[in-house]
């Protein structure tokens, strides 16, 4: 996205957005226009003609009087007040459909600045589109609505600017985990991840900015012990990596956490070979490292006060002569060993590597949180649009819930019972990597759940259908990446 603006006064775009709301049963409707006064009587005949309802994710398009083009985006039921998803969406949804557009100016309900940062958020995230490898066909390829400007009668306030570059921020690196998503793995090895995760940590303003990152190649990994993040990559031609990032406020640091992201850049199974149908859904298997290192620029750009430690362990799992076998055991790094019996469980041993090393940190941590497309068993219980949060520490994790409610991703707390722990015994190894069947989500938790210090706030985010829409695009969430977890991980921080 290239610009994202807040102004009042009178609209200077050809293209105008308003909300548009059901008034009562029988098709009544009104026009939502935030602080912008219009004179909707005419409008709204012409919008009866069209047959709009205002329904949430209708939007309706309409050549206008003063500007060229109407945007109606639907809010539902007509209310006071608009929660701040619905706005999101809402503005998602019309920016999604004005790619193609150069500017359009939004004007929604945006009464205090926690819903005039939502109208932003979701007009800023609807903008995108991923086109990176279109060849022949790119110049037919509509590009996503360029400047989007947010009008408010705020628009001169300091906080309403700060809430404009805030949703600049997190669509910004939205987009950054979007594209590392789509990126298929032909083009998105272990190592290209480190590269394009240098230059954006350049683009952040590296070591300025308070960040550091570093790279752990796969001798340095063999000789260092992380017998997880070789096993997993060691059937693949192209090496793992284990990529660090840290940032260290320059003021006061007032919290210190870890995150620990599954870089999977693709899944085949290994020697558990997947079906061919659907395989390719598993070019999203490194969503939760690009979540957890995208979240870290974020809050650096956003210069808050608490210092992040990230850890992406990145391999590609892949069938070969190499590949780690059914029965083989590996040694996870700092000494327990894993009887892998399923090589497409292998989200799990990455992760304990890094789990186990960002633990090791010198700094006395206040929480760690892993994040990762882990499961099966995840979208069997929860589906495609809501994941789920395992954890050690109820408070830690409650925290987490209501800075995802406040960021409009949707989370949902899920146990770890103890009775399914000893379904991972293992005959020969100090565990094995898979266990009981059936919740399998929770099982998958107890695995990593073992590679924690029980005194350390820990949260496990299990991401594996929310990663990446494979349905059709609604509100700000585009076809592919989504980009979900970055919000929540921000806003938490934020919360600090
Ligand atoms: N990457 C997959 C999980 C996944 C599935 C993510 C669907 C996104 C959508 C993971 O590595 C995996 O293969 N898990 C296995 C574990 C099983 C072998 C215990 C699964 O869920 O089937
Ligand atoms: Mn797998
Ligand atoms: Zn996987």
């Amino acid at each position: 996205m290239s610009t994202l603006k807040i102004s009042e006064g009178a609209v200077k775009d050809d293209t105008l957005v308003l909300g548009l709301v059901s008034t009562n049963d029988k098709g009544g409707i009104a026009i939502e226009s935030g602080d912008l006064a219009i004179d909707s009587k005419t409008l709204l005949v012409s919008l009866a003609d069209l047959g709009a309802t205002g329904a949430v994710d209708e939007v309706i398009k309409m050549p206008g009087t003063s500007v060229r083009l109407l945007v109606f985006t639907g809010l539902g039921k007509k209310a006071n007040t608009y929660s701040h998803e619905t706005l999101r969406r809402a503005a998602g949804a019309a920016s999604r459909s004005l790619a193609g557009t150069n500017s359009a100016t939004f004007a929604l309900p945006s009464s205090n600045i926690q819903s005039l940062s939502a109208v932003a958020e979701g007009a800023a995230l609807g903008a995108y589109v991923f086109s990176e490898f279109r060849g022949s066909t790119k110049s037919e390829h509509k590009v996503a609505l360029k400047t989007i400007t947010i009008y408010s009668n705020s628009a001169k306030q300091v906080d309403a600017k700060a809430a404009i570059s805030r949703a600049k921020i997190l669509a910004d690196y939205t987009f950054l985990v979007r594209d590392l998503i789509n990126t298929p793995p032909s083009h998105l090895t272990p190592d290209s991840f480190t590269k394009k995760l240098t230059f954006a940590f350049k683009a952040a303003g590296g070591l300025k900015a308070g960040l550091r990152i570093s790279i752990l190649d796969e001798k340095a990994l063999k000789a260092q012990g992380f017998g997880g993040i070789i096993g997993v990559g060691q059937g693949s031609a192209n090496p793992p990596r284990l990529l660090h990032i840290s940032y260290t406020p320059k003021t006061p640091i007032k919290k210190r956490f870890a995150f620990v992201g599954k870089g999977i850049t693709f899944d085949t199974g290994g020697l558990a070979l997947k079906p061919a149908l659907g395989m390719e859904a598993m070019k999203s298997d490194m969503s939760g490292a690009a979540a957890v290192c995208a979240a870290t620029l974020a809050i650096a750009a956003l210069k808050l006060p608490v210092a992040i430690e990230t850890w992406a362990p990145l391999a590609e799992n892949m069938p070969s002569d190499k590949a780690t076998r059914p029965s083989d055991i590996i040694t996870i790094y700092g000494g327990k060993t894993i009887e892998v019996l399923n090589p497409d469980a292998e989200g799990r041993l990455v992760l304990a590597d890094a789990l186990v090393k960002a633990q090791a940190s010198k700094n006395k941590l206040d929480g760690i949180i892993d994040v990762a497309t882990l499961t099966g068993a995840q979208v069997v219980a929860l589906g495609t649009r809501t994941s789920a949060v395992m954890t050690n520490n109820d408070e830690f994790s409650s925290r987490f819930l209501a800075a995802a409610a406040t960021s409009g991703e949707q989370f949902w707390p899920m146990p770890l019972p103890i009775e399914l722990r000893a379904s991972l015994d293992s005959p020969v190894a100090d565990m094995a990597n898979v266990g009981d069947r059936s919740g399998g989500m929770l099982v998958a938790g107890l695995f990593l759940k073992e590679f924690i210090n029980p005194e350390l706030p820990w949260l496990h985010l299990d991401i594996a259908g929310p990663a990446f829409n494979t349905a059709k695009a609604h509100g700000y969430t585009p076809v592919g990446g989504t980009g979900i977890a970055l919000r929540s991980l921000v806003t938490l921080a934020e919360g600090i």
